[in-house]
C-alpha cells in the first residue's frame, strides 16, 4: 500500500463543456480523496513547465495554444497507488481508442480534447503539484470513511 498525491487537470475542454463535476464524482466514488482543488487560466510559462518534456514536439504549440485557451481545474488526488488508479480511471490518451468507462472513453474527443491530466509518475506527480499547489494550498485531512477505503 502506497498512500499518494497526483495532479489532475479538467483541461479547457471539460470546463467549457460542462463536465468538471462528472470527473470529481469519478474520482470520489473510486474512494480516492481530494486534497485541494482549484481553477485557474494556465499561462505560457506554466504550460512549457507542465509539459516540459512536450515543449520540443511538433504537436506542442497546438497543446500550448489549447491548454491556455479557458481555464483549468486543478486537483490534487490522494489514495493508494494514487498516480495509476486515475491514469485508469482517466483512459489512454486518444479517447478515440480509450476503453468505455474510463473518462475520455466516455467523454473525450480527439488527442487534443481529451479531458483530463493525471501525472504519470509519483516523480513527476511531485514536481507538478508544486506547479499548481502551494503546501498551505494541500489538505491532509482525514475522511471518516477512511477504514473502508484502505
Ligand atoms: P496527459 O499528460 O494530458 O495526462 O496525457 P498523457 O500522459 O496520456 O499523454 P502525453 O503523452 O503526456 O501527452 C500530453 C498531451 O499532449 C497531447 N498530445 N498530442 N501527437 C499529438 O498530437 C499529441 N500527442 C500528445 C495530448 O492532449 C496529451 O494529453
Ligand atoms: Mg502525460
Amino acid at each position: 500500500m502506497a498512500n499518494e498525491r497526483t495532479l489532475v487537470l479538467c483541461k479547457p475542454d471539460a470546463v467549457q463543456r460542462g463536465f468538471m463535476g462528472q470527473i470529481i464524482a469519478r474520482f470520489e466514488r473510486k474512494g480516492l480523496k481530494v486534497a485541494g482543488l482549484k481553477m485557474l487560466l494556465i499561462d505560457e510559462g506554466l504550460a512549457a513547465r507542465h509539459y516540459q518534456e512536450h515543449v520540443e514536439k511538433p504537436f506542442y504549440p497546438h497543446l500550448r495554444d489549447f491548454i491556455t485557451s479557458s481555464p483549468v481545474l486543478a486537483m490534487a488526488i490522494e489514495g493508494d497507488n494514487a498516480v495509476e488508479v486515475v491514469r485508469a480511471l482517466m483512459g489512454t490518451t486518444n479517447p478515440q481508442k480509450a476503453q468505455p468507462g474510463t473518462i475520455r472513453g466516455d467523454f473525450g474527443i480527439n488527442l487534443t480534447k481529451n479531458l483530463v491530466h493525471g501525472s504519470d509518475s509519483s516523480e513527476s506527480a511531485q514536481r507538478e503539484l508544486a506547479l499548481f499547489f502551494t503546501d498551505h494550498e494541500l489538505y491532509e485531512y482525514d475522511l471518516t470513511i477512511s477504514p473502508w477505503l484502505s
